[in-house]
């Protein structure tokens, strides 16, 4: 039966960079997760008798989450949901899912690297039916949807076993229990050259992927260990868990340190790799040798056409503005544009879904392709098990090999966290007041060339995006980049991203932040962190 059920609205459920995320104990709150699943529906149309796919990243509150979902689709009219084993979905499988299946969209449950647990965070997100994140039209909708809700609508029905595949009925929905790896570890065999990959493991080639005990678990050992004969114990970390083991599921050298010492001791693999807590996130890392994403993505680019599933050539690249211009260079070269858009995943949606993009990747460990519309951790690790396997060579001859033909660029982030938000504005709002005074002016023994705050301009449909991050170049191509953080949840957090080109191949191995002091140093001073935010250093350095 199916029952209205009268609520109140909450404050607060506006979906930010991804998704609506909040700290656990919020959404167990009564009638919270009905009031914006239902906030969801309520800004969608014509979805009756469609199918809706709906998995997460297993974290705590998963399973409950989804059959409260389950049980509102089949209220609200939707024909059939598709649902991940387990509740399983990783991000980038949903978005593989969702398209191969021609589905309306999907319901996404995750927090992505944010830690899980009873007093950890959790996340809904709804995907459209390209398969990517819903664009603000959509999420501005919900958000209105949300402040004036009365009323949600849901089945009485029993839960559905999650661990069980195969067909059940929620009211007049079927639910379809499907194998979470499957569609996705297709879509993969078709794009790679799993047999290439497959003799470089037969040829004695060792990795280390960690799963973090977070969503790529399943799909890693099912492709990896499984499909392309890579040795058993390959992947560690291999089992979701709803807390990720107490850790911080971010493939970063801060979180997956002990990959990164395994990498930089005489015991290391061939290749280190990580995926976040939902699996859209990478972390590459060669023997003796750190890929920066900027850098990864500069190289996937640049060797795409050694997979199968780019051998035409890609149509252009695509990197958000703070992303370094180690990718520009390789499009240059291509003859193909690079197009810079601002921080977030869905600004690269438009120019896949037009064709103008083919590759697109984010310095925050982001890297993907026109294959689904989300970011893909475990994608970014094939494609570089296929450029090795293609190449005969190891990681650290490719990255050297790659500075020495287009140049290096040096890159860092600086994140000053928890700041204070009104020091942390009002910073930005000096640097932005005083943008037009600083070209021609000499800093650190650098000229300013020009500054300014960047604004996107979308060429497929022509909307504007402004503010999304003061930019300081100087004469010698250097850059200094200045934005708060989109997904923070305490505080700002402020980000500073220092770049300087470096096209003399003799000067190539410097240790990145002395290759780069001279520019922090200016990072510093030029809106003075210090006298504003208390802080003389940033607490994270990647
Ligand atoms: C998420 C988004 C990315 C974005 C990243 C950092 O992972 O999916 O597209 O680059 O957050 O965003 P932030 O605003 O914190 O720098
Ligand atoms: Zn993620």
């Amino acid at each position: 039966m199916i029952r209205t059920v009268a609520t109140t609205p909450f404050d607060g459920q506006k979906p930010g960079t991804s998704g609506l995320r909040k700290k656990v104990p919020v959404f167990q709150q009564p009638h919270y997760v009905e009031n914006f699943v239902q906030s969801v529906f309520d800004s969608l149309e014509n979805y009756e008798g469609e199918t809706l796919v709906i998995g997460g990243d297993g974290r705590y509150f998963n399973r409950e989450a989804i059959q409260t979902v389950i049980k509102m689709a089949a209220a609200a009219g939707f024909g059939r949901v598709l649902v991940g084993k387990g509740g399983i979905l990783s991000t980038p499988a949903a978005s593989c899912v969702i398209r191969k299946h021609e589905a309306f969209g999907g319901i996404v449950l995750s927090a992505s690297h944010n830690p899980g647990g009873p007093h950890g965070d959790f996340g809904i997100k709804y995907n459209i039916g390209n398969g990517g994140p819903a664009p603000e039209r959509i999420t501005d909708a919900i958000f209105e949807r949300s402040k004036t809700i009365a009323a949600y609508k849901i089945s009485d029905a029993d839960d559905i076993d999650l661990d069980v595949q195969g067909l059940a009925r929620v009211e007049d929905m079927v639910v379809d229990v499907i194998d979470p790896v499957e569609d996705y570890a297709e879509l993969m065999a078709q794009l790679f050259d799993f047999g290439a990959i497959r003799d470089l493991f037969a040829g004695g080639f060792s990795m280390r992927f960690d799963a973090m005990s977070a969503v790529t678990g399943p799909y890693a050992k099912a492709i990896l260990e499984g499909e392309l004969g890579a040795p058993e114990g390959t992947v560690v970390h291999g089992e979701p868990l709803p807390d990720f083991g107490g850790h911080h599921p971010d493939p970063n050298l801060v979180h997956a340190k002990d990959l990164y010492d395994l990498l930089m001791s005489d015991r290391a693999p061939d290749l280190g790799a990580a995926s976040d807590g939902d699996g859209d996130r990478n972390l590459i890392i060669g023997r003796g040798q750190f890929v920066t994403p900027s850098d990864s993505l500069a190289m996937i680019a640049a060797n795409a056409h050694l997979a199968p599933g780019y051998k035409a050539g890609i149509a252009g690249i695509a990197r958000s503005m703070p992303t370094s211009g180690a990718a520009d260079r390789v499009a240059e070269k291509l003859g193909i544009t690079c197009y810079e858009t601002p921080t977030g995943w869905k600004f690269f949606g438009n120019l896949l879904d037009a064709g103008l993009a083919t590759v697109c990747g984010e310095e925050s460990a982001g890297t993907g392709s026109s294959h689904v519309r989300e970011k893909d951790g475990l994608w970014a690790v094939l494609m570089w098990l296929n450029i090795l396997a293609a190449r005969k060579q190891s990681v650290v001859e490719i990255v050297r090999e790659h500075w020495a033909t287009y140049g290096r660029n040096y890159y860092t982030r600086h994140d000053y966290e928890e700041v204070d938000s009104a020091a942390a504005d009002g910073l930005m709002a000096d640097l932005r007041g005083r943008l037009d005074g600083l070209a021609g002016q000499a800093l650190g023994g650098l000229t300013v060339e020009k500054a300014d705050d960047f604004a996107y301009h979308d060429p497929v449909d022509g909307s504007v995006t402004t503010k999304q991050g003061v930019r300081v170049f100087f004469t010698d191509g250097s850059r200094i980049v200045y934005r708060l953080s989109g997904t923070g949840t305490a505080g700002a957090t402020l980000r500073v991203y220092i770049e300087r080109f470096e096209p003399d191949a003799g000067k190539h191995e410097l240790e990145t932040q002395a290759a780069l002091a001279d520019l922090i140093a200016i990072s510093r001073s030029l809106p003075d962190i210090e006298g504003r935010t208390g802080r003389s250093a940033p607490d994270v350095v990647t």
